[in-house]
C-alpha cells in the first residue's frame, strides 16, 4: 500500500524579498516544490501540502500540476507541528505510514526517502527522525539521545542549553511516523519554548512519554537537506544540483566538455556516448539519445526530445520539439513547437515562427524525414513540410509543402554592373 505524504510549506520567505512564494521559485526551469513532490510520486498516492503565506499562488500551482495533491490552508501558521495539525481531519481514519517533509528542500533524494522508509519498517518504530551530522549545527534542532543511545527528544536551538548546543547531530525535518500512533499528539502539543510556536519536534517527547519507538536514519551526504531561504542559498542549491546531475551523467557515458560552464536539469536524459560542449543550458524536462552533439551554447527550454545521432550547434534554441535520427540544426537558430524527422538539415539561422503575439496562440511546424531547410528561413506556424522537400535560403514560409518539391520566396537578383563606380565619384 501506499503511504500518506505532508510537505510544509506554509511559512513566509522573507529573505527571498520576493512576491513569488519561496517554494515557486525555479531551479532549471523547475520548481523548488515540484522537486520536492516529484520526489514523493512512487510511493505516495496521497499528499497535503500546507500552505499559508502566498496560498493562492501555490494553491494554483499544485491544482494545474499535480492535480492528485491536497492543497490544506494553515492561517495562522503557529509552527511546524500546527501545521501538521490541519491535515488531522483528512486522514481521521486513516492508520499507516506518514512522510512529513520541508517544501523548501529540493535536493532531497528519492532514494534516501526511501531508506529512510525501509529503516522504519525494519525496526518497527512509530516515529524515524532524518537525522545528519554535522560540524557546525547551528541552527538546526540537536537530536538528544540518553546513555543508551536512544533518542530522548529533539531541542531546537533557541531553546537549547551550552551542553545541548554541542551536539553534532541535528534534525534534518523529514520523518516517517505510524499515523495511528502519533495523531493524538497534535491536540496536545504545548507552546512553552523560545519561539512560542507548536514544535513538530515535540512529538519525540510525546512519544517517549507514552513508549512509543523512535529512531534516527542517519543521512550520509548533508548536502540533500540543503534548505532554500534566500536567493544565494538558491544559486547554491542550483549549483549543487547542477554538479550532481552532470557527475551521473558522465558516469553513464556521457561527454560533458566543460561542467563549469553547463547545466542540465535533473530531468534531462541523456544517452551514451553524446557530447555537450561548453555554455550549454538544459533546463525542464528533455531526452537526448544516443551519439548526439549539443552546444556549444545551446538552450533547450523543456520538452525537448532528440533521437539518436542529432547535432544541436551553437546559438540553438529548442522548446517543445521533437526532432529525429540524424537530423542536424547546427547554427543560430529557433526551433518552438515543433516536429523533425529523420536526416534533415536546418540552415544556420532558420526560425520557426510559432508564436502569434496578435491572439496569443501558439502553432506546429512540421518537417517530414530528408526535408532540406535553406540557411535564413522563416517557417510561419502552422506550417507542414512533406518529405524530402526542399526550402530555398532567406525563403519565408506561410504554406504546406508539398514532398519533394523546392519552395522558394526571393525577389530575382539585380547586378548592376560597374555601380560602385559611378556613385563614388
Ligand atoms: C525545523 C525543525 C528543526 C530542524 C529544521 C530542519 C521544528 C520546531 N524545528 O526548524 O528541528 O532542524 O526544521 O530544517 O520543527 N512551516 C509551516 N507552518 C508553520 C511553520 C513552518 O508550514 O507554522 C513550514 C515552513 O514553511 C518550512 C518548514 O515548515 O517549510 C520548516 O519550518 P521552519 O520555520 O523553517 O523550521 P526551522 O526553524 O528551520
Ligand atoms: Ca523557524
Amino acid at each position: 500500500m501506499k503511504l500518506k505524504s505532508i510537505i510544509l510549506a506554509a511559512g513566509k520567505g522573507t529573505r527571498m524579498k520576493s512576491e513569488t512564494p519561496k517554494v515557486l521559485h525555479k531551479i532549471m526551469g523547475k520548481s523548488i516544490l515540484g522537486y520536492v513532490l516529484d520526489n514523493i510520486k512512487n510511493f505516495s498516492d496521497e499528499a497535503f501540502i500546507i500552505i499559508g503565506h502566498q496560498a493562492e499562488e501555490v494553491e494554483e500551482f499544485v491544482k494545474s500540476n499535480y492535480a492528485a495533491y491536497k492543497t490544506v490552508l494553515q492561517t495562522p501558521q503557529l509552527g511546524t507541528g500546527h501545521a501538521v495539525s490541519v491535515v488531522c481531519p483528512y486522514l481521521e481514519n486513516y492508520s499507516g505510514q506518514v512522510i512529513i517533509l520541508c517544501g523548501d528542500t529540493p535536493l532531497i533524494k528519492e532514494k534516501t526517502l526511501q531508506n529512510l522508509l525501509d529503516y522504519h519498517n525494519q525496526t518497527n518504530s512509530d516515529i524515524t527522525v532524518l537525522s545528519a551530522i554535522f560540524e557546525n549545527p547551528a541552527n538546526y534542532g540537536r537530536i538528544i539521545r540518553g546513555h543508551d543511545n536512544s533518542i530522548k527528544y529533539i531541542v531546537e536551538e533557541k531553546d537549547a542549553t551550552t551542553e545541548e548546543k554541542s551536539v553534532k547531530e541535528v534534525n534534518a525535518g523529514i520523518y516517517c511516523v505510524n499515523w495511528e500512533k502519533i495523531k493524538p499528539a497534535f491536540s496536545q502539543l504545548k507552546t512553552n519554548n523560545a519561539q512560542g510556536e507548536y514544535y513538530l519536534t515535540d512529538i519525540v517527547k510525546w512519544g517517549k512519554s507514552r513508549n512509543l519507538k523512535v529512531s534516527a536514519y542517519t543521512l550520509e551526504n548533508n548536502e540533500e537537506i540543503y534548505g532554500i531561504n534566500s536567493r544565494e542559498n538558491l544559486a547554491n542549491a542550483t549549483k549543487i544540483m547542477n554538479n550532481r546531475k552532470l557527475r551521473e551523467l558522465m558516469e553513464n557515458g556521457v561527454t560533458i566538455t566543460d561542467p563549469t560552464s553547463t547545466w542540465i536539469s535533473e530531468d534531462t536524459e541523456i544517452g551514451q556516448d553524446t557530447i555537450i560542449y561548453p555554455s550549454t543550458y538544459l533546463e525542464g524536462k528533455n531526452k537526448i539519445g544516443k551519439n548526439c552533439k549539443i552546444g556549444p551554447f545551446t538552450h533547450f527550454r523543456g520538452e525537448v526530445e532528440v533521437a539518436d545521432n542529432v547535432k544541436i550547434g551553437n546559438f540553438v534554441e529548442v522548446k517543445k520539439s521533437k526532432i529525429g535520427p540524424n537530423t542536424n540544426a547546427g547554427h543560430l537558430s529557433y526551433i518552438g513547437d515543433s516536429e523533425l524527422g529523420s536526416n534533415i538539415n536546418i540552415g544556420a539561422g532558420t526560425i520557426t515562427a510559432n508564436f502569434n503575439p496578435i491572439n496569443n496562440v501558439k502553432s506546429k511546424t512540421i518537417l517530414k524525414d530528408n526535408v532540406k531547410i535553406g540557411s535564413n528561413s522563416v517557417l510561419v506556424a502552422p506550417v507542414t513540410v512533406e518529405e524530402g522537400a526542399n526550402v530555398a535560403a532567406g525563403t519565408i514560409i506561410t504554406k504546406d509543402i508539398k514532398a519533394w518539391a523546392l519552395a522558394i520566396t526571393r525577389a530575382p537578383i539585380r547586378i548592376i554592373e560597374n555601380w560602385v563606380k559611378k556613385v563614388s565619384k
